[in-house]
């Protein structure tokens, strides 16, 4: 059984043919809203890979944008530990996509920025605790070591990036970042692996977009190849392989299989608008997995470990 802690958010979400730069404005599409948060996508994705039982801790204002949250989560059959704070407002996110499927996110935390130690539920028989970054940081902190204490295996996608404390470091068994969160925490020096070497988590794993992904796992490294997609939107990429990866652990899958899973499931949320809406269903990964028999597959490995600064 998996725990995620974190938060949930309404995706305000217009795209536009290009992100703005600062100071300028773009004329864009149609707008739409779509159930979205780090935590809340996270935990959407490990219960549509199925196998394992998924709960969240979330917190949600009592306002009209809490609903299509709720239901997107129970209609994937979540089983939510509810904080609804009086007098605050539900996380919002203000996000553009553009026409290559890249976005710019905004988060208003409102109701995420009240979860904090005394909300964690009784941690028996949950076997991982799934964390990110968009609830407070001393939350997220005493979360993670109540869960190590309780034996759990601690799993946190360092998202958004910031620094972290080494006492949270200390109580992570797995890491999972993006290329510019690992160097903001590892440092800007050297190689991707030279970066996954130097922190102090029994493993990390990093996404390097449509590459695929790196892990290390103690002294030795994973590479998965990415799957090829037609790219509509990206958001959510990132939460449909960290949800999908905790699944296929917590279901004793091997690391390998658990990046082949996660990479297949990230990729084709890449091939629709939104963040919870796009997330696959378990039949759909399964499927690209059979048919993904690449050609170039020796290349594109080749070109990654390249990249990763592998030998
Ligand atoms: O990772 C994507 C998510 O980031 C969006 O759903 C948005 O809510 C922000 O939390």
């Amino acid at each position: 059984m998996v725990l995620v802690a974190g938060s949930a958010n309404l995706d305000f979400v217009v795209r536009a043919p290009h992100i703005p730069a600062p100071g300028e404005t773009v004329l864009g599409g149609t707008f739409q809203t779509f159930a979205g948060g780090k935590g809340a996508n996270q935990a959407l994705a490990c219960a549509r890979a199925g196998g394992v039982a998924t709960h969240l801790l979330l917190a949600l204002g009592e306002d009209a944008f809490a609903a299509p949250i709720e239901a997107s989560l129970s209609s994937a059959g979540v089983t939510l530990h509810m904080v609804r704070p009086g007098g605050v407002a539900t996380g919002t996110a203000f996000i553009c996509v553009d026409d290559q499927g890249e976005n710019a996110i905004t988060v208003a935390p409102g109701a995420n920025a009240c979860l904090h130690a005394a909300h964690l539920p009784p941690l028996q028989g949950f076997s991982h605790l799934l964390l990110q970054l968009e609830i407070p940081l001393p939350t997220v902190t005493a979360y993670a070591l109540a869960a190590q204490a309780a034996g759990l295996q601690v799993v946190l996608n360092a998202a958004p990036a910031g620094p972290l404390s080494a006492a949270l470091l200390a109580a992570v068994d797995l890491l999972v970042v993006n290329e510019g969160e690992l160097r903001t925490l590892a440092g800007n020096s050297g190689s991707v692996a030279d970066c996954l070497t130097r922190l102090p988590c029994d493993a990390v794993v990093v996404t390097l977009g449509a590459r695929g992904c790196v892990a290390r796992q103690g002294g030795t490294f994973h590479l998965q190849t990415g799957f090829k997609v037609p790219v509509v939107d990206t958001t959510g990429a990132g939460d449909t392989f960290c949800g999908v990866l905790v699944a296929a652990l917590a279901g004793q899958h091997t690391m390998a299989d658990a990046l082949r899973q996660a990479s297949a499931a990230a990729a084709l949320a890449c091939t629709e608008m939104g963040a919870q809406s796009s997330v696959p269903h378990a039949a759909d990964v399964a499927a690209l997995l059979i048919q993904a028999t690449r050609t170039d597959e020796a290349a594109a490995l080749q070109a990654l470990r390249q990249f990763a600064g592998l030998p």
